[in-house]
């Protein structure tokens, strides 16, 4: 992994917080549910790009729209895909970008994102909002595991062996950061979703 810790300024916080918001005007928060059982998830999202992670009853996939609207998702915003090209280290785009939104008692259990096709890209993870306690195991659910804090404007890149590790969200420290109106954080993780090169077609 690669920790980027306040990669972004306050005030390119800020900018990507105003684009992220005209796109959840358009493709709403919505609240995921667990395969099989339909446990809601406490954290809602919504996604931007070709591509977006969503999960329910049948399960977990990528799919171009948005379950409540139907429509495509918007497009991922020049400022991210910018910053996927400065650091990524993979040649081809991002085809998905999920945007979490977490309110104060939310967390995320420990999972391994696998739903993609190529695990030589990273998963690119920005945090905006509350301070969060991120934790990082390995490659079985009960290999040890660390944790650390991400910020606001923090990077976290999972490359390398960390691409398929386990990892979650302890908790959300409420009221550390000004950037919301209110208490929650905001992760977004842009994904290569297939392998390069095919624009997401099969053959
Ligand atoms: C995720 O694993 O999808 C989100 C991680 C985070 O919120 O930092
Ligand atoms: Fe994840």
């Amino acid at each position: 992994m690669k920790l980027l810790p306040g990669h972004l300024d306050r005030k390119d916080q800020e900018a990507l917080l105003d684009e992220i918001r005209a796109i959840v005007k358009q493709a709403p928060l919505f609240t995921p549910s667990m395969p099989r059982t339909g446990q809601p998830f406490s954290v809602r999202m919504s996604n931007c790009g070709p591509l977006g992670w969503v999960s329910d009853k049948t399960g977990y996939r990528y799919q171009a729209t948005h379950p409540a609207t139907n429509k495509p998702w918007p497009a991922l915003p020049q400022r991210l895909l910018q910053l996927w090209h400065d650091l990524a280290n993979y040649d081809d785009e991002p085809q998905a970008c999920l945007i979490n939104h977490y309110h104060s008692d939310a967390k995320m259990g420990l999972h391994v994102d696998g739903d993609e096709e190529d695990f030589t890209a990273p998963i690119f993870s920005l945090s905006l909002g509350d301070d969060a306690r991120f934790r990082l195991g390995g490659a079985r659910r009960n290999d040890p595991t660390k944790s650390f804090m991400l910020r606001s404007g923090d990077i976290l890149l999972l490359n390398g062996s960390d691409r398929k590790a386990y990892h979650g969200i302890d908790r959300i420290y409420p009221g550390t950061s000004t950037l919301l109106k209110a208490p929650g954080r905001i992760n977004l993780t842009m994904r290569r979703v297939t392998k390069p090169y095919t624009n997401g077609m099969k053959d």
